[in-house]
């Protein structure tokens, strides 16, 4: 067992990353590799139980990799693959199915939400936490840092890594400790949290145009130019102050003193952002130009999962008597 803990993040890759997802989940999870020995992948098979487009899905793996390259994710420090490259997970997943018990699975959150919105969720669904177990534990990770949705999978994924290990030889799988995080609430240009299927994301990546476009269309209040304002709680100021805390305190200041509307306000977030995600913009559209290279980045680090993951399935074959 490695001395530094390892600890993994799994991204579904479902849209193009929003400021909501770089503010609450991206620079979060990148600072994981001041701490440990980080892994991070794009979870394309867990994305399979909704994306019904192959070639949505494959752009999905690109536009994902780039934007956490982007954004600081160092591949030679830390290990970024693709899912599907290991299909060592799939097989673990199954050993896994066979130590669990249906109920828990109904027990399910995300199965139960499922079946209320639809009469017949598929296979993939119910058995997605099965699948997320297996994640884990072929990476022999000690933490895994999830909001409190994610909860639940942790729990099923230390129960039955606990149960293998109890019935097939207790050195067979490191058991994870949930570290739960809530995100931080990112607002939208509606003043509610930023959410894809909302309509109210900022781009990551677009044009300094459009995310001006974008930051001026953000809902604030109606006070008049020389009113002075608070600026706690309004969506202009609690973005700025994710973005930048001295680009916010020149703003809370400017307003408090009245004279400045929100249209200036506005101006000092796009200027944070901008400074935040310029260069990293120009770095995001140069990778994603360049699929050939994002390939390679991901093979490299399936490669190095692999070592991981061989050592582990062949423990586990050899604890259930797969292998001699
Ligand atoms: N279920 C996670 C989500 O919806 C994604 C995920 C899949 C994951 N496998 C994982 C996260 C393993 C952490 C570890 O966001």
């Amino acid at each position: 067992m490695p001395r530094v803990k390892t600890s993994l993040t799994g991204i579904k890759p479902t849209h193009v990353p929003h400021l909501g997802n770089y503010l609450g989940a991206i620079k979060p999870a990148l600072r994981l590799a001041e701490t440990y020995r980080s892994i991070y992948f794009i979870a394309d098979l867990h994305a399979l139980t909704t994306i019904r487009d192959p070639e949505a899905l494959r752009s999905s793996v690109y536009d994902v990799a780039a934007t956490w390259l982007a954004s600081g994710l160092d591949p030679d420090k830390t290990i970024l693959f693709k899912q599907s490259d290991l299909p060592e997970v799939t097989e673990l997943a199954w050993v896994l199915s066979c130590m669990l018990a249906t109920g828990q699975l109904m027990r399910g959150h995300s199965y139960k939400d499922a079946l209320e919105k639809e009469e017949n969720p598929n296979a993939g669904i119910f058995n997605y936490p099965v699948l997320m177990a297996a994640d884990i534990l072929l990476y022999d990770t000690h933490a895994v840092p999830v909001g409190k949705d994610q909860k639940q999978h942790l729990e099923l994924t230390r129960d039955v890594a606990a149960r293998l290990n109890h019935v097939f030889g207790e050195d067979t799988l490191v058991v994870p400790e949930a570290v739960i995080s809530e995100a931080p609430l990112v607002l939208g240009t509606d003043g509610t949290k930023m959410s894809k299927s909302k309509g109210n994301g900022i781009p990551l990546f677009a044009s300094k145009k459009k995310l001006r476009k974008f930051v001026m269309s953000i809902k604030t209040g109606s006070e008049t130019l020389e009113e002075k304002k608070k600026a706690e709680g309004t969506t202009v100021y609690e973005l700025c102050s994710q973005v930048s805390p001295a680009h916010a305190a020149e703003m809370k200041e400017k307003l408090a003193a009245g004279n400045f509307g929100w249209g200036h306000a506005k101006q000092i977030l796009f200027e944070a952002l901008d400074a935040e995600l310029g260069d990293k913009r120009d770095g995001y559209h140069a990778l994603r130009a360049d699929e050939d290279k994002l390939d390679a980045v991901l093979a490299d680090g399936a490669e190095r999962a692999r070592v991981v993951a061989q050592a582990t399935m062949a423990r586990v074959r050899n604890a259930v008597g797969l292998r001699r």
